[in-house]
């Protein structure tokens, strides 16, 4: 096994599985508006350390998805983040795209955009201890959408991207995000999705990347989050795991869900359905952020005061999320043992 997978398969051991706390700059300043804190980057800082100092957490959490900010900043007694998580024998990652911005000539799609300088910014971000990278692109669904269009051209700078990641010894997290925003069903989601994961493969095999050094970050497939009748766990589990089982290889060590707009119960139950219905030819895990961060965010506050109590509920959803990564997630466990 070459040491890119290992480290993506260290990245899905058992019942670990990902904090994505790669906020750009805007999307923090979004979490801190909900919470009336004001995102400075001494707030930034100390509500991350909050995040990367919670003792117990590491038995859960295998990595960490950075910014750019965050891979610079350290802990308040000095010690470089990245160097703070790997003493817990958690592994640093890094988000390395620039954004999704509006894709020329298309009716509201968009592509996103970083390759320009990338191979340099690896280097760099490698030598401050990264070991994994993450690039997200984005589709929406409805009549016409996603294009063919926008989904080859997303899935051609993913596996550019990808390329240059195993070039620079880094891991890339394959994230291509079907939103699901609107009213689709769940069969549209997982037309959607599997076009998109059809087109992503291709690339990144004409791209010579090699599976087995990579992961997958994907969208569950659901129903539209304002769609009448929405589908059920059980449902969401097997249209996931019908799609993924057609379109994603064998080789791929895991598939490392995003939990876009679920709640954070719901992520973690629908996780829990699909692993329950196990074996599955990769592993099925979590690289959440509101997922796992939204009751800490609420908790915390702003406040130093309250720190610890947002590391209990950060600790709170990570356990669960262990727990789900094997099938052995049940709500009771929601109420047991939080205080
Ligand atoms: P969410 O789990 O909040 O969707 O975030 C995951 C992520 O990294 C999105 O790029």
């Amino acid at each position: 096994m070459n040491s890119l997978e290992e480290t993506a398969r260290a990245l899905v051991a058992e019942g670990k599985g990902i904090l994505a706390a790669d906020e750009s700059d805007g999307t923090i300043k979004k979490r801190f508006d909900s919470i009336g804190v004001e995102s400075t980057e001494e707030n930034r800082r100390a509500y991350r350390e909050l995040l990367f100092a919670t003792s117990g957490a590491e038995d859960y959490i295998s990595g960490v998805i950075l910014f750019d900010e965050t891979i610079r900043q350290s802990a308040e007694d000095g010690t470089p983040f990245p160097k703070l998580l790997e003493s817990k024998g958690i592994i640093p990652g890094i988000k390395v795209d620039k954004g999704a911005k509006p894709l020329a000539l298309s009716d509201g799609e968009t592509i996103t955009e970083g390759l320009d300088g990338l191979r340099a910014r690896l280097d760099e971000y490698r030598e401050l201890g990264a070991r994994f990278a993450k690039w997200r692109a984005t589709y929406s669904i409805d009549a016409d959408k996603p294009s063919e269009y926008c989904v080859w051209t997303n899935a051609h700078a993913l596996a550019r991207y990808a390329a240059l990641c195993q070039e620079a010894g880094l891991v890339p997290i394959v994230e291509p995000e079907v939103l699901q925003d609107g009213t689709h069903t769940l069969e549209q989601s997982s037309k959607a999705t599997g076009r998109v994961l059809q087109a992503v493969y291709t690339e990144l095999h004409d791209q010579r990347v090699d599976y087995r050094g990579t992961l997958l970050k994907p969208n569950m497939v659901l129903s539209g989050y304002d769609a009448a009748d929405r589908a059920g766990a059980e449902e969401v589990a097997g249209a996931t795991l019908e799609c993924f089982n057609k379109h994603v290889p064998a080789a791929v060590p895991g598939i490392v869900f995003l939990s876009g707009g679920q709640s954070d119960e719901d992520a973690t139950a629908h996780l829990n359905a699909m692993n329950a219905l196990g074996p599955h030819p990769w592993e099925l895990s979590f690289s959440y952020g509101r997922a796992l961060q939204a009751p800490a965010l609420k908790a915390w506050g702003g406040k130093p005061e309250n720190v610890e109590a947002a590391q209990r509920a950060y600790y709170h959803r990570a356990k669960m999320n262990g727990a789900a990564r094997t099938g052995m997630y049940a709500p009771e466990m929601e109420t047991a043992g939080v205080a």
